[in-house]
């Protein structure tokens, strides 16, 4: 609910359990307070218009002191603060503006401008902020829902004015808070080993979570939180922010000399300026906001929930998710219609029912990276007799296809390249930059994306596939366009991914079922933004379970568990050497939405039995993976020896543990976990035997005693009835 003291202009935002109160001081919007639920919105006594003493000026143009000390909502650059901006705008060359509030709107909505926006808030407010020297008016909003502890903010910017200006930076927020001695969580990566949890201690001066990159990187996470110096899984203070954007992006939290922590999300300002004629506008990306009063998990189910109902449109998002075998760590480039045929068989024999065909199928010589991007046909002489051939014959076995695609990329040995160097993005003069040997193509040319929806809506038509796996397999550089005008060359990088985010919507316009995986080499863009588009993201490249604790852990803590794209892949793991049974394998990668990427017809008949069974149990859990509510509840990153995790039904009738005893030690005791959220007064079976709910929260149940290293259990806690507490 959202409710105005008009009189007051006093704004406050609630949420099922959070309050968020903005006030206008000296003509400025600012937050007064965030936590939880309050009843009154009266906090005028809470007003920060006290100048600390000894400060030199006392006349009323002096605005320094209160710039310094005054919680902004949406502050500016080059007028008075010094602290981190939301706006910078340039006109005839002067970089400066000053942002007033001037009026709001409740119930409007906010403008769709081709990006992912959150859907199904229940009330949103607008407020008008303006510069009368510019002429450019500033709408901050802000959503709520009425099932999850989350708020939506993003900004629209609009030149009012006759002239040209250029924002320099244009960010989504603003969250101003007094420091509660706060300790920061970003993530931090690099490819094979990303979204690893970070804690640092907030310096004056402040850290960032940042991306350069036009992808969030799998060195960082658009996601940062702020937590109170007693936060534990369960109890303490956390707020979580989550930039809802693809592309290159800055969260930085500074502290500054007067005990306040801001923290400015949006759009990085270093890649980016935008052009704004008279009457156009800019909005920037949402952002979601979360307090929790009960520690991490009640911050990640508040993001679980916001993302599984409000951002995930996908159809897939409650269905049965598709269990895959993916040909990539199976063939690698070196595939044909033969290979996948054969694995196609052994898969559905074991209850597989897509056949993903990854990198290679495409082009006239798809061998290694440096070849045919761009040139989306098949390769005749891997796929004899085509896609579409290929498609009959898997559904003669109740088969779906995948597809892989990278479209966002061109090589220099590609037919698309001979026919059009000009669509490469690349600085004037300069060669661009290799990586993984291959460029990219200028998503801000519109022919580059008509032919790219034309070519891949042609395969999805011809071949009758189901399943797309959308890759990007470098960062963005090069940031040079033969297509925009000189003063619109920094709009590159935005302008890629609303290309990227314009591509993916037309298809899904037009194949209403298709399923879209995204990926980055791995976990790269792993975001909000691409959840909009597809149910889940491919986590990382390395599926060694050890290295899983850590990946894992780190993506759901903000992502639900069914938006993590995980594969049992072989042995020895190609990323780490590191060897472990297909059991093990199978139970890690049982904790995401689930498939298969080996070389099936490799495995001895002592395996390949047992990945019947594996599917069956997986199918027993799918439910929970895809819907329930996730614990932490043994962090290896932590304790060094285990990791446990627990998935609950809304309805607490069913629960599924999975642990992973790392390095096996002689003569220790076998690891405790304490489960969470079950009723306490319910029985449940767990291995056999029956226990009260309270119990194995409070009491705690033991893991087995390893025999060896790399030991996994998958348990399975289900309701036997609610009789406890009377038998008690
Ligand atoms: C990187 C992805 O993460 C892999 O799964 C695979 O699709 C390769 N790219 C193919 O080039």
């Amino acid at each position: 609910m959202i409710q105005i003291d008009d009189a007051n202009h006093f704004f406050k935002i609630d949420t099922p359990h959070t309050s968020y109160v903005i006030a206008v001081v000296e003509g400025y919007a600012g937050n007064i307070y965030y936590g939880p639920k309050l009843c009154s919105m009266d906090l005028t006594y809470l007003l920060h218009t006290v100048l600390p003493k000894g400060r030199s000026s006392e006349h009323p143009e002096d605005r320094q002191s209160f710039l310094d000390l005054y919680p902004m909502e949406y502050p500016c650059f080059g007028t008075g603060s010094y602290t981190e901006s939301c706006l910078n705008v340039i006109r005839d060359g002067q970089c400066g503006a000053d942002l007033q509030y001037v009026g709001y709107e409740l119930g409007a909505a906010r403008h769709q401008t081709g990006m992912p926006a959150a859907f199904g808030s229940s009330e949103t407010l607008k407020l008008i902020l303006w510069d009368p020297i510019l002429e450019i008016e500033a709408d901050l909003y802000y959503s709520v829902f009425t099932d999850t502890d989350v708020i939506v903010r993003s900004a629209t910017v609009i030149n009012r004015s006759q002239e040209t200006v250029y924002l320099d930076r244009a960010m989504t927020a603003s969250l101003d808070m007094e420091d509660k001695e706060f300790t920061a969580i970003t993530m931090s990566g690099a490819w094979a080993r990303e979204h690893f949890i970070q804690r640092t201690e907030i310096p004056y001066g402040g850290l960032c979570a940042e991306s350069n990159r036009g992808i969030p990187g799998h060195e960082s996470m658009a996601f940062a939180a702020l937590i109170s110096k007693d936060c534990s899984e369960t109890n303490g203070e956390a707020y979580g922010m989550n930039l809802i954007y693809s592309g290159s992006f800055l969260m930085k939290i500074q502290k500054t000399p007067y005990h306040l922590i801001r923290t400015v999300m949006g759009i990085h300002p270093d890649t980016f300026r935008w052009k704004l004629c008279q009457d156009e506008s800019f909005d920037t990306p949402e952002a979601a906001l979360v307090y929790s009063g009960q520690g991490l998990s009640g911050m990640t189910h508040a993001f679980h929930d916001f993302f599984r109902q409000h951002i995930i449109r996908s159809k897939w998002q409650y269905r049965q998710r598709p269990i895959l075998v993916n040909s990539w760590e199976a063939y690698w480039f070196d595939m044909n219609y033969d290979k996948l045929m054969a694995l196609a068989e052994k898969a559905q024999a074991q209850g597989i029912d897509t056949l993903v065909v990854d990198d290679g199928w495409f082009g006239h010589e798809r061998s290694e990276p440096s070849k045919s991007l761009g040139d989306w046909f098949v390769n005749q002489k891997k796929i004899q007799g085509g896609l579409s051939h290929l498609h009959h014959e898997l559904q003669k076995i109740h088969m779906n296809l995948g597809l892989w695609f990278e479209p966002e990329m061109i090589s220099e040995d590609s037919d698309l390249y001979r026919a059009h160097p000009s669509w490469v993005m690349h600085q004037k003069g300069r060669r661009p930059v290799l990586s993984r040997d291959q460029w990219l193509l200028d998503f801000s040319n519109p022919e580059v994306l008509e032919y790219l929806y034309n070519s891949i809506a042609k395969v999805i038509t011809e071949s009758g596939l189901t399943y797309l796996k959308w890759d990007m397999n470098r960062p963005i550089c090069d940031m040079g366009s033969e297509y925009l005008p000189a003063d619109q060359q920094m709009e590159i990088d935005h302008r890629h991914i609303l290309g990227v985010y314009c591509l993916q919507e037309r298809l899904l316009r037009q194949f209403p079922d298709l399923f879209i995986e995204n990926c980055s080499s791995g976990g790269a863009r792993f975001d909000g933004g691409m959840l909009y588009y597809s149910p889940q993201i491919w986590g990382s490249d390395d599926m060694d379970p050890v290295e899983r604790l850590s990946i894992v852990e780190g993506l759901t803590m903000v992502y639900p568990l069914s938006a993590v794209g995980s594969h049992v892949s072989s042995d020895p793991c190609c990323n780490t050497g590191r060897k472990m049974s297909l059991t093990s394998r199978t139970n890690s990668a049982m904790m995401g939405s689930f498939g298969y990427e080996l070389d099936l017809t490799k495995l001895s008949a002592e395996e390949i039995d047992t990945i019947r069974p594996s599917i069956q149990t997986y199918k027993g859990i799918r439910e929970l993976v895809q819907k329930g509510a996730y614990e932490r509840l043994a962090s290896y990153r932590e304790n060094k020896r285990f990791g446990a995790v627990q998935i609950n039904a809304k309805d607490q009738s069913k629960a599924v543990i999975y642990a992973l005893q790392v390095l096996n030690q002689p003569n220790a005791p076998a690891p405790f976990i304490y489960l969470r959220g079950l009723d306490p007064d319910a029985v449940y079976e767990i291995e056999g035997k029956q226990i009260h709910g309270d119990s194995l929260m409070h009491a705690g149940y033991s893991l087995v005693h390893a025999e060896h290293d790399f030991q996994t259990q998958l348990l399975i806690v289900t309701k036997v009835n609610k009789k406890g507490a009377e038998q008690r």
